[in-house]
């Protein structure tokens, strides 16, 4: 029976670019649909930008723009990584989509008609200045237990003390460096802790094997502790950026109330998009709805979700599967140590994406278990492994069939009782069901325990020695086509993992798209497959040093993978240069110019080429050291500040005539972000900033 899937992966931030967990989750569940797919279920895969929240609201604030357009441009770079990683999602969303405000506006109606919703007055730290209440994250001061001064309002990272913002001695806002004061305001809960709620999540997620068992057992712990679970503030005052509360002005949806959420709101805009039937697809009783997610969010997706999604009358999800973090070389990643990286690096510098793609797959496995990347193991494993025992077997026998038999296949030697290949084709059920319950790790190494027994019947049957002599041609024939069909039937197997090398495989095997069912349908006696080329490289281990490049310069921070938002704490200032006089200033002519082109600079990593209308009648050629910042199509339209009298500088991509100004940090290697500058609209190309 064909099943009706809807799957997500948890919704990013809109705050920062992917890092590569990110990248590590979506290629897990990408697998996982694709394995679907050639199954021939019916799939949708959706995600979404995560919008909303403080965080984002002041990052925005920071950069001049609304909230709105500051997510818009986090978004537009997404496609890039998605795409980049054969990352194959059929719709990408916000949950600040229309979908999304009136989704969770009728969740939260529901849930207060079925008396699921209380409020009471809490106090808080308020920002006298800024006139917000403060998150935690934007409370520091001294440590009540050891005087460790700028620690946070939770916890103390000295002494690892746990606390309440308000214990906190000398409070101040990281936001704006004021006293916080106390203030009350009206807050409104979700009942977690009523009854039926605590019943029915007992139920939800302790049965149907619907959770890992880590996952379950913790969910055990959380219904079964002491104290029970405790509702759950599921508003914020304003300012805030979010979702209005229905009928309570100036009230808004916490973030993670209106987040998952956010999976619903992408489907339906899918559906919306596509002409299906969204209500139809989710009332249907089996439809199953799967969510991949990180370990650190598994309360809210397996308590708050649930609950919320079943005392509002909504589908409840099937399944929720939980990975572990990425971590390099032993040890979390870090832009400092250089063992951060940066999936988009991965990329510019050349690296194959499946290569990663087949990395992860045979390190992840069902369980909540951090994965290690570690550049000896990958190189190891996608040189031996990956190239040595698969793609060997098509560089091994396609030559022979292409230079010598005209490209044509012969299968009239096959029986239906060819034990060589049928005991190939007997593992295929093992390995479907390995990706099915996402041993990737396991599904793999089937595979290869596979490649391994088809290159022992090439050194045993040795085509190279069979064509010294023409007598042996038919034999030659019979041997490489069966290690044809026998390289078609691996490609299956891996083809949930390497999709682009399978697509490469089909085209030059010339034959349909694979899917499960075709393990079963051989290449056919005189079919004619298409000349050889090589599928893939192997991986030079010296490609690690670029990939873990540490940038030096503002011109090549590459790894800022995030816009920090609460970095005016924690700022490194640097030291004023001297003093100058006006005049001093005036020699430097600084005009507004408009960026009407940008483009990468073939062979160089860090320059990109600004084409720059600064009101004169020619444009200005640029080189600048942004590429590791922004996307060219990012930068084009805008509005930014050069040095327009610097002398012309010979370069060795051409003649760069100015400079285009941007901020950075003075640690450059600890807090590597570069921003350029953006002037307020009605600037004018060629206007003096003075
Ligand atoms: O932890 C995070 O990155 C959240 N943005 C995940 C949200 S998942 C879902 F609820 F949207
Ligand atoms: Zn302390």
């Amino acid at each position: 029976m064909t099943r009706k899937l809807f799957v997500t992966t948890a919704l990013p931030y809109a705050n920062a670019p992917f890092h590569l967990g990110h990248i590590m989750e979506y290629i897990q569940a990408d697998i996982w649909v694709r394995h679907q797919r050639m199954s021939g279920n019916e799939v949708h895969f959706v995600g979404a930008d995560d919008a909303h929240g403080a965080p984002i609201m002041i990052a925005a604030e920071k950069a001049g723009i609304t909230p709105q357009a500051f997510v818009a441009q986090i978004a537009a770079g997404r496609k890039q990584y998605l795409d980049g990683f054969h990352i194959q999602f059929d719709n990408w969303h916000s949950t600040d989509g229309e979908e999304n405000h009136q989704l969770s506006q009728d969740i939260y109606r529901k849930l207060k008609s079925a008396g699921f919703i209380t409020s009471k007055t809490i106090e808080q730290f308020f920002d006298p200045v800024k006139n917000m209440f403060l998150p935690d994250r934007y409370i520091k001061g001294e440590c009540p237990k050891c005087g460790a001064k700028d620690q946070y309002g939770d916890s103390c990272e000295v002494c690892s003390a746990v606390y309440a913002p308000t214990e906190l001695k000398n409070p101040y806002s990281v936001l704006t460096g004021a006293t916080p004061i106390m203030k009350s305001s009206e807050h409104f809960f979700f009942k977690l802790s009523d009854e039926k709620c605590v019943e029915f999540l007992r139920g939800w997620a302790l049965k149907d094997n619907r959770l890992q068992s880590e996952v379950a057992n913790k969910c055990k712990e959380w219904l079964e502790g002491e104290g029970g679970l405790g509702d759950w503030d599921i508003s914020r005052d304003a300012p805030y950026f979010g979702i209005e509360i229905p009928d309570q002005p100036g009230k808004y949806f916490y973030v993670w109330l209106d987040a998952p959420v956010g999976y619903l709101a992408s489907l339906k805009n899918y559906f919306g998009k596509t002409g299906r039937d969204y209500d139809a697809f989710m009332a249907d009783p089996t439809t199953e709805q799967i969510h991949f997610i990180g370990k650190d969010i598994t309360y809210f997706h397996t308590l708050f979700w649930p609950a919320m999604l079943k005392f509002s009358g909504y589908k409840t999800p099937d399944n929720v599967y939980a990975h572990g973090f990425v971590t390099v070389s032993g040890e979390k990643m870090s832009k400092s140590r250089g063992t951060g990286i940066s999936p988009l690096r991965y990329l510019e510098i050349g690296m194959n994406p499946e290569w990663l793609r087949y990395y992860f797959a045979a390190k992840l496995n069902a369980k909540v278990e951090d994965l290690d990347m570690n550049p000896d193991d990958f190189v190891a494993r996608v040189n031996s492994d990956l190239i040595g025992k698969y793609i060997n077997i098509a560089s091994r026998a396609a030559g022979f069939i292409t230079k010598r038999f005209d490209g044509v296949i012969a299968t009239d030697w096959a029986t239906a009782d060819d034990a060589f290949l049928n005991n190939l084709r007997k593992v295929a059920p093992e390995i479907q069901a390995l990706f099915e319950a996402r041993e990737y790790g396991k599904a793999l190494r089937a595979a290869m325990e596979q490649a391994d027994l088809v290159n022992a019947y090439v050194d045993s049957n040795k085509p190279w020695e069979l064509a010294k002599k023409p007598e042996n041609d038919a034999k030659l024939q019979e041997v490489c086509s069966r290690l044809l069909e026998a390289f078609r039937i691996l490609t299956i197997f891996l083809k949930p993992v390497l999709p682009q090398l399978a697509a490469q495989v089909e085209a030059q095997l010339n034959i349909a798209p694979l899917q499960w069912a075709d393990v079963a349908m051989p290449l056919p006696h005189h079919h004619k497959i298409n000349p050889y080329a090589h599928l893939m490289q192997r991986v030079d281990i010296k490609i690690f040093d670029d990939l873990f490049d540490i940038p030096a310069a503002p011109a090549n921070s590459a790894t800022a993978e995030a816009i920090p938002v609460d970095d005016s704490a924690t700022s490194d200032i640097e030291a004023l240069a001297e003093e100058i006089k006006i005049d001093d200033f005036a020699k430097v002519d600084l005009r507004i110019a408009r960026i009407v082109n940008c483009e990468h600079v073939e062979g160089s990593d860090k320059l990109l080429r600004l084409t720059l209308d600064v009101g004169e009648d020619r444009t200005r050629n640029v080189f600048s050291g942004i590429k590791s910042a922004y996307q060219p199509e990012q930068l084009i339209g805008k509005l930014t500040v050069m040095v327009a009298n610097l002398a012309p500088r010979k370069m060795k991509f051409g003649l760069s005539e100015g400079m285009v100004l941007a901020a950075s940090a003075a640690d450059e290697k600890a807090n590597p972000g570069l921003y350029i500058l953006e002037a307020w609209p009605g600037a004018q190309p060629g206007m003096r900033v003075r």
